[in-house]
């Protein structure tokens, strides 16, 4: 597989086009940004943990049955994903109340939800990604009602999986965001990330928070918190 031209540059990754045309080659990057790209730091190491977490929670996805964008690791911080078009939607799946919900509902952080709560944002930077309802999802026509349904359970069956994966790591997992896209033939896929960056993730018993608040909140260090994650995985530590 060649790498070819820059496709894309996103806050998080670089998506290279490939001598294949239905596979893209994302390379991790260092930098680390919060609040809309308000706060950014170059950070070394993260682009390796990332693509690391990421590609081994997608392998152990797949092993139990949950297909998405993710072919294969090829090196520390590139990974090779099958081509898709991002549906612009930014799925969020809670267990415990925390960040922004905390905040528009007016509940402690670490509250429990007792059914997983899920939120659709408009994935547009301009816009600062603001929540939206399903009416406005059909009015902007970002899915069909259909489509719309199949993300809300995949979303779902995402989130049993990999609490189960982080509940034995003993990891509480807070909430996270995923992000689908369709292939050449419309099925929708998970694509993206599943990282600290974009979830949150809590010492099962010490609620230490191992996640980007780290860097939001400037209560550690990134790289250390990352690195708990990838061991308690089962990955191997970050070496340089
Ligand atoms: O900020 P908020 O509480 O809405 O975030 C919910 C979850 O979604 C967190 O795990 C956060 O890391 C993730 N998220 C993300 N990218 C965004 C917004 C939120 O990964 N643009």
């Amino acid at each position: 597989m060649e790498k070819g031209t820059l496709l894309y540059e996103g806050k998080a990754k670089q998506i290279f086009e490939t001598n294949d045309e239905d596979v893209v080659w994302i390379q991790y990057k260092n930098s680390a940004t919060a609040f809309n790209g308000e706060k950014k730091a170059d950070i070394d190491g993260k682009g390796v943990l990332n693509n690391k977490i990421s590609s081994l929670l997608f392998s152990k996805l797949a092993e139990k049955g949950i297909q998405s964008h993710f072919i294969k690791q090829i090196s520390e911080d590139e990974q090779l994903v099958k081509r898709v078009r991002i549906i612009p939607l930014e799925v969020v799946v809670r267990n415990v109340i925390a960040g922004s919900l905390s905040k528009r509902i007016g509940k402690e952080e670490g509250t429990p939800i007792q059914k997983p709560i899920i939120e659709f944002y408009y994935k547009d930077d301009a816009l600062g990604d603001p929540l939206i309802t399903d009416d406005h999802i059909d009015f902007l026509e970002i899915a069909t009602r259909e489509e719309r349904a199949e993300i809300r359970e995949m979303a779902l069956g995402v989130n049993e999986v990999l609490q189960g994966i982080f509940k034995e790591a003993g990891v509480t997992l807070v909430d996270f965001k995923l992000e689908f896209g369709k292939d050449r033939n419309g099925t929708i896929l998970l694509g993206d990330e599943i990282s600290p960056d974009t979830c949150r993730l809590w010492d099962a018993e010490t609620n230490q928070k191992l996640d980007k608040d780290v860097f939001r909140r400037d209560i550690g260090s990134l790289t250390e918190v990352y690195s708990i994650i990838l061991e308690r995985l089962g990955g191997n530590k970050l070496c340089t």
